[in-house]
């Protein structure tokens, strides 16, 4: 009947549109169809569009909403999230289209963050790729996968800017790059997507959280957040911006507040720079009960909260249910306008429309489809093969890696027989008992000729405090019978009697995510421990670390011979961590974040400002900006990651050093694979410009290519720079480019770079037609 519906809406419109030629076709049939359909629908009814409710089986947040069924079908829900599974969707779709006046269908949303039941790795882990094929393949598979169980919409890309490790939620964005963040908003809208959302296998993407979520005080979850306007569009606006521009549905407000305004209630933010400057056309929802939070941000009651939202650009109102209940009355004491609500209301119905839910409801799911796309072999080799791209080769002394395949391997660490923490603090629908541990993919890849001697060596958290808290959260942390010393004597006893050591630590899974942020950013003290006596056996230590965030390495990188980090690599994270150990796989992974030495230098990140002071290297002079118990230097920088061969840069080639406006600047470095085995490197390129009339970073990530080498082979490496990769936010805002030098640098990361210059020139710009030929300044004949 919906589908009729939907199908006599639209014969009619192409009819008429045949007539009057404006609007693109798709626009002019959804027009007429959400025109028809709202000019039935009652004031409550509308207000139950911009309603969206938790319901089932996960629990993001606070609980608020009951009786979600009868609210279905009364009309007054217009999106649930947490329900998925064809038989639940299907479920609860049918009362929405059956029993609801109007049969309006219900989109379904949920947190597809990385892979829906084939889990990649974490988001951090999944941009230290580098490689956009492989992070747009993740969440293509994601889409097919969340389609085939239901669901229609993502709370994804998360793409916050975040230079601060303490940060839990780190884990969950691209890093601290805004060029490398926006290239990946803008490939995973796209798997999400395609280019068509009606097909049964696309899901709407929810870019989040708008904005500078990243940016919260001291790295604490959902703190205040202020910084500059030039700061916010030159380094935390653009990856959002690159997911509106490839075509985002939606967009999800942030928790925090923007210029003393939160970010839900901020008009400046959610209508006149999305709408109004980038020209968005999707819908805004809120973050968990966000208008309600208003109140504790001290914007005064729930009533107040809710117009405050509608009035700057909020759409759809996230488990608060504040739409709900006041905007009936807000309309009737005319505080706000029946048409607001309209065109909220509009924007999802546009939405479900785009999604073919008015043609399909259950946008094809079945069970059949549920069966036989889900985690499949092929999904799971994905799986491997990205999670390990993820993994970034830190430090590798004497070629302790790889490993060979015969001898005797001692596997310590709480980690190395895991599988419930692989899939990361957003596993959602991910099921740990389908995760290889590392110990499962060493016993796949190793071969018979090597003989692994098991001990779990300390616990993942001892600290007992700690330990209440993540139980607290829901968090498994299981402890050992045994006491600590018992378990270091196992692990130490099996160190003495192997050829190499091979340590599992990290952090629990729960220690990372959403509200997940910590003050100390090292490996959990019972693990130190474990790793000192390690070490101390005199046996070769490679160090595989599972985590959420940068840690504090400092003695890890002295002591252990190898550190491999693996994030939390996912379904197949155990065989990727095995693919690499014994060389099946060449680490190409580079970080995305910077790596601190100290919490202390916290927040540091590469494309830092040079300040009027620069630390020289002198250290008899006082008054330059460092400190003076650690370097002001990063232990690893944004970009670094090794491979098992070494890979040399030639000097800097440029096809001019002088330009003039409108030319190309091709700079190019030969690149060699100077050791034994075939490689992958991430060359990358950064540009700055050390006179401006502003003060710039020191540099700026503006490209990057990955190139594969066989031992001994050269290739030529060549970037293409245009003023248009010269632009920057200059102080009155405008996105323009400045004449001056230039400092070309490329490199394998932001520290290690070869470097030239050029002087490129810039055509005054005319102020008037009849200015355009200016007057030679005296003396120049
Ligand atoms: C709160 C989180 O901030 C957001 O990222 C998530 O999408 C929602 N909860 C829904 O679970």
């Amino acid at each position: 009947m919906q589908k009729n519906r939907q199908l006599l809406w639209l014969i009619g419109v192409m009819l008429a549109g045949c007539l009057q030629a404006q609007p693109p076709v798709i626009d002019s049939k959804m027009n007429a169809f959400v025109d028809g359909l709202m000019s039935r629908m009652t004031l409550q009814e509308k207000i139950g569009q911009l309603n969206l409710l938790s319901v089932g089986f996960d629990v993001t947040g606070p609980q608020l909403s009951q009786d979600a069924d009868a609210k279905v079908r009364q009309g007054l829900v217009g999106g649930v999230f947490n329900t998925y599974t064809p038989v639940a969707v299907r479920k609860l779709q049918a009362q929405a289209v059956k029993e609801s006046r109007l049969g309006i269908p219900l989109l379904f949303g949920y947190d597809v963050i990385h892979g829906h039941k084939t889990i990649f790795p974490m988001p951090l882990g999944l941009a230290c790729t580098w490689n956009l094929d492989s992070i747009e393949r993740s969440a293509r598979i994601a889409a097919n996968e969340a389609t085939a169980d239901g669901l229609t919409w993502t709370f994804s890309p998360m793409v916050d800017i975040a230079r601060d490790a303490r940060w839990g939620r780190i884990a969950e964005g691209a890093g601290e790059d805004p060029y490398l963040g926006a290239q990946i908003a803008r490939v995973m809208v796209h798997g999400y997507q395609t280019g068509d959302l009606s097909q049964s296998n696309a899901m709407m993407a929810c870019v989040k959280h708008f904005a500078l979520y990243g940016a919260a005080e001291a790295g604490r979850d959902y703190n205040t957040v202020d910084m500059s306007r030039r700061q916010m569009y030159e380094y935390y606006l653009p990856p959002y911006l690159a997911a509106v521009e490839a075509g985002a549905g939606s967009v999800m407000s942030s928790f925090n507040e923007v210029d003393a305004v939160p970010a839900t209630a901020n008009r400046w933010l959610l209508t006149d720079l999305l709408r109004t400057q980038w020209g968005f056309q999707g819908f805004v929802v809120t973050d968990y009960t966000a208008i309600n939070e208003m109140s504790e941000h001290g914007m005064g009651d729930l009533r107040m909260d809710a117009q405050l939202a509608l009035k700057a650009g909020v759409d759809m109102d996230m488990v608060g249910e504040t739409y709900l209940k006041y905007l009936p009355e807000l309309v009737a004491k005319n505080a706000i306008s029946e048409s607001q609500i309209n065109q909220a209301c509009r924007r999802i119905l546009e939405a479900k429309f785009k999604l073919g839910l008015f043609a399909d409801p259950y946008h094809g799911c079945t069970e059949e489809r549920a069966r036989t796309e889900i985690l499949t072999p092929e999904n799971r080799q994905a799986a491997r093969e990205i999670a390990a791209q993820s993994f970034v080769l830190l430090k590798n002394d004497q070629k302790i890696l790889p490993l060979r395949k015969s001898g005797t391997i001692a596997l310590v660490g709480p980690l190395a027989d895991d599988q419930q923490n692989l899939l990361g603090s957003w596993r959602a629908a991910g099921d740990w008992r389908q995760a290889v541990s590392v110990q499962w993919g060493i016993s796949n890849v190793a071969g018979s000729a090597v003989t692994i001697l098991s001990a779990k060596g300390a616990n993942l958290v001892d600290d007992p405090a700690l330990r209440a808290t993540l139980k607290a959260f829901g968090a498994e942390i299981p402890v050992d019978a045994r006491s600590p010393q018992e378990m270091v004597n196992e692990a130490v006893a099996a160190a003495n009697r192997a050829d190499v050591v091979v340590a599992v630590l990290g952090e629990s899974s729960a220690m990372t995510g959403e509200a997940a942020s910590r003050s100390d950013l090292g490996l959990p003290e019972n693990q130190k421990d474990l790793l000192r006596t390690l070490v101390a056996t005199g046996k070769p230590v490679v160090l595989v670390l599972m985590n959420g965030r940068p840690l504090t390495l400092g003695w890890e990188s002295e002591h252990c011979g190898a550190i491999l980090e693996t994030w939390f690599g996912g379904t197949e994270a155990g065989n990727a961590v095995a693919d690499v150990l014994f060389g099946d796989y060449n680490p190409s992974g580079k970080l995305t974040a910077t790596f601190p030495r100290s919490v202390g230098q916290i927040p540091i990140y590469y494309n830092h400002k040079n300040t009027g002071r620069p630390y020289k290297g002198d250290p008899a002079f006082k008054y330059a900006s460092r400190y003076l118990d650690v370097p002001n230097d990063p232990l690893y920088a944004f970009g670094y990651g090794l491979s098992f061969t070494t890979f040399s840069y030639g000097d800097i080639k440029l096809n001019k050093t002088a330009l003039a406006d409108d030319e190309t600047l091709l700079a190019s470095v030969s690149l060699t694979n100077a050791g034994e085995r075939a490689g992958e490197e991430t060359v990358q390129l950064y540009l700055s410009q050390p006179i401006a009339s502003v003060t710039r970073s020191v540099e700026d990530l503006r490209g990057f290519q990955q190139v594969r080498l066989q031992p001994g082979e050269t290739k030529e490496v060549t970037f293409r720079i245009t003023p248009e990769d010269l632009k920057f936010y200059n102080a009155k805002l405008e996105y323009d480019w400045e004449p001056g030098a230039f400092i070309v640098r490329i490199g394998g990361n932001s520290s290690q770079v070869k470097s030239a210059t050029v002087n490129w020139h810039k055509k005054p710009v005319a102020l008037n037609p009849s200015a355009t030929i200016r007057p030679l300044a005296k003396g120049s004949e």
